[in-house]
């Protein structure tokens, strides 16, 4: 039985993976700022991504969703957050061009802050301390002054997906996405072959620019060659937070999370019941489930009943994470379960969090063609079910790190310790960021998906 929502009604359910703050009255300080802090997002940016999510579960749209693991305080810096707009641009760029496809692109950004964590506590030679959670909770320093759970972190949280918002706003809106400038965002340390197929396409590109501007169509007249539109989204993981950005949209009068355009709910925290799942439930935005090998098809089904009771196109987003070996054991039956409920969604695949193994040299890292099989499998189970792989949710970085093994620039195990630099989970650098793009593009365009009806099933 449905009980009435409200922005606090998580807490009468359990809710999993919430900090303990030793002073309630510094939480509450915090808190009581942030409430009347200004939105980071505006509501009609949500129903805007949520129309394009709608394209998206109609197979006329490809959603692009990716960034770090975690976000640091540490690593703010205005060169990050340009290099991984730049990577999203290019495989955006790939992904139309190559199959003539719309990207939707959605950053884990300005805002991804809190991590749900195997284990609670750490142990190193004997002294056990909380586990890192992410800097919106604690600092990654094994030191008890460090791992405290700190609020005055959240304000430090809201402040800098502030700062980012910003100036991802301005790299969309005020020029620099011009695909007149496609040659600019070549990142100089992508892999040759990667890098002359991109500037292949940008010729290509500039071909047709040229051509438009001869016809009269050009980049002040057309909003679309101009600028871009990018969304932000996070794990909506931290309650307390998320709570105090909730807030009504005079327009609509409906509730938003303000804190993202997108919101999704993690694969540990998506109990039917729990806390998570009710705070979804009451607000607008469109909303990511994470489903992992254990997610439960008739489960599903009733969790997307409860946040979406009117099956609205471009609500749901389920974002598998299965892994390259347990995809075709798992994924087929909750396709086919969701499909015969009549439920509306997007498919996309997270081929990072089922395929994280420990390396020989002792790091956590993801062998690319690991990634690649599970897209690979993610495409041909959906082309035999004659339903549409909407997406993919990649965790990346435009940074030239060493974090996962493989792709065209052969990162071995030996080369993981050179630049490793994530908080969190291994992500794929620019290179194979782009990799995965073109492998991508050929399957949209090879297999012509985006003709199929997704009601053959
Ligand atoms: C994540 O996306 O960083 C994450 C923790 O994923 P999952 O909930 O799928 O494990
Ligand atoms: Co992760």
């Amino acid at each position: 039985m449905k009980t009435q929502w409200s922005p606090s009604s998580w807490r009468s359910k359990t809710s999993k993976h919430q900090p303990i703050y030793k002073d309630e009255t510094q939480l509450k300080d915090s808190l009581d700022k942030i409430k009347k802090f200004p939105p980071l997002v505006f509501a009609g940016e949500a129903r805007s991504l949520k129309s394009k999510l709608a394209k998206v579960s109609n197979g006329k749209a490809f959603l692009l969703q990716g960034g770090d693991c975690a976000e640091s305080f540490a690593d703010f810096h205005p060169d990050n957050i340009k290099n991984s707009f730049k990577v999203i641009l290019q495989m955006a760029v790939v992904l139309t061009f190559g199959a003539s496809c719309p990207v939707v692109k959605v950053g884990r950004i300005a805002g991804q802050f809190a991590k749900p964590r195997s284990s609670d506590k750490e142990t190193i030679n004997g002294i056990e301390l909380e586990s890192y959670k992410g800097d919106i909770i604690n600092g990654i320093e094994f030191t008890e002054d460090d791992r405290v759970p700190d609020p005055t972190r959240l304000i430090q949280a809201y402040n800098q997906s502030a700062s980012t918002l910003n100036l991802l706003r301005a790299f969309s809106q005020g020029g620099y996405a011009n695909l007149n400038k496609i040659h600019q965002w070549n990142l100089n340390f992508v892999e040759e072959e990667n890098a002359n197929k991109f500037t292949e396409i940008a010729d290509r590109i500039d071909e047709c620019i040229a051509f438009m501007k001869a016809c009269g169509i050009n980049d002040t007249n057309v909003r679309q060659i101009y600028e871009t539109e990018f969304f932000t989204s996070h794990e909506a993981l931290l309650l307390d937070y998320e709570e105090a950005l909730t807030r009504i949209d005079s327009t609509s009068g409906k509730w938003y999370d303000v804190s993202a355009h997108m919101l999704w709910v993690g694969d540990r925290t998506r109990q039917l019941d729990g806390a998570h799942i009710e705070f979804v439930r009451g607000i607008e935005n469109p909303i990511g489930i994470k489903v992992g090998p254990t997610s439960d098809p008739d489960e599903l089904v009733k969790i997307i009943d409860y946040i979406n009771p009117n099956n609205e196109a471009g609500k749901v987003t389920l974002i598998c994470r299965m892994g390259a070996d347990k995809i075709d054991n798992y994924l087929p039956a909750i396709i086919k379960k969701i499909h015969k409920e009549g439920k509306v969604v997007v498919w996309a695949c997270d081929p990072m969090h089922g395929n994280t193994i420990k390396s020989k040299t002792g790091f956590k890292t993801r062998p690319v063609k690991n990634i690649f099989a599970e897209i690979q499998k993610f495409f041909a189970i959906h082309k035999s079910l004659g339903t549409y792989p909407g997406g993919v949710h990649l965790e990346m970085t435009g940074s030239d790190v060493t974090e996962c093994m493989g792709g065209l620039q052969q990162i071995t195990d030996e080369d993981l310790k050179n630049r490793y630099h994530t908080f969190c989970d291994p992500r794929l650098n620019a290179s194979q960021s782009l990799e995965i793009a073109f492998l991508i593009s050929e399957y949209l365009k090879d297999e012509k998906i985006l003709s199929l009806k997704s009601s053959q099933i």
